[in-house]
């Protein structure tokens, strides 16, 4: 225990990516639960992982949520990113519009000098108008560039919060308890073992497209601990960013 309150946030950040197979795991001191400047510290870490990994001309595809929202933030004028273009990962999913995946994309967008794009998609899709509107020529469009990007930055969140958040049925929480749904992220619920137990129906990104993309993931906080686990265990994504109370709680886990 004293050896592991010794770890420096670089070590804390290569034994988790040992443990969870993530290739590059990047800690930030605190605990986002509780303090509002750890997430600008995620947001900052993030900005940087972004910047070093973009090249001139890529797709930026970006998801909601308050912890991308503090990344856009700390987005700055930049000569590559001012030559690429931010999308929305997927359309819309419950979320109040500060925190929309399109708002945030316009907000990189803004900040850095880049262009952008949006995908206009109702909340709740009945099949019919899901099927209908995928054949739209501007959706249709918009959704080829989605589904070139290059770089995918996404936020994850604790499975009952995310459904409480976006004013979901009683009957789908209950069914989300049920399953032991644990995380959210992309509009898919998982357990613990990473299986998925729902899809919300909107367009965009479907997790088995991110295949060949470099999937940048953002998500700190020791009540998310369970979530990011549930979701690493889905698919080890290309980054994490965290901080210091997930990671420690992160390590406790089989
Ligand atoms: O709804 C968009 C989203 O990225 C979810 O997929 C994710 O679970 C959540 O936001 C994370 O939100 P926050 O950063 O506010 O915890």
């Amino acid at each position: 225990e004293v050896v592991s309150e010794l770890l420096g946030l670089s070590q804390l950040g290569d034994r988790l990516s040992a443990h969870l197979g993530v290739a590059n795991v990047i800690v930030v001191a605190g605990n986002s639960d509780e303090e509002e400047w750890v997430k600008q510290e995620l947001g900052r870490a993030c900005m940087k992982e972004i910047q070093a990994i973009a090249t001139a001309n890529d797709v930026l595809a970006v998801m909601g949520g308050t912890t991308l929202a503090a990344v856009a933030n700390m987005a700055e004028r930049n000569e590559t990113l001012a030559s690429t273009i931010f999308v929305p990962a997927r359309g819309g999913l419950g979320e109040k519009v500060e925190i929309q995946a399109n708002t945030i994309s316009a907000e990189f967008a803004r900040r850095t000098g880049a262009a952008y794009r949006l995908l206009h998609v109702p909340d709740q899709l009945s099949e019919d108008a899901y099927h209908s509107l995928v054949l739209e020529p501007t959706v249709k469009d918009i959704l080829e560039v989605i589904k070139s990007s290059a770089v995918v930055i996404h936020g994850i969140g604790d499975a009952q919060r995310m459904a409480t958040r976006r004013h979901s049925k009683d009957l789908f929480i209950e069914t989300l308890e049920r399953e032991e749904a644990v995380a959210e992220a992309f509009g898919y619920y998982f357990d613990a073992a990473g299986k998925i137990i729902y899809k919300q129906r909107t367009i965009g990104l479907q997790l088995n497209e991110l295949e060949g993309k470099y999937v940048i993931s953002v998500a700190g906080g020791k009540s998310k601990a369970n979530a990011i686990h549930a979701f690493m265990k889905h698919r080890p994504s290309d980054v994490l960013v965290t901080d210091e109370a997930a990671a420690r709680e992160l390590l406790q886990h089989k």
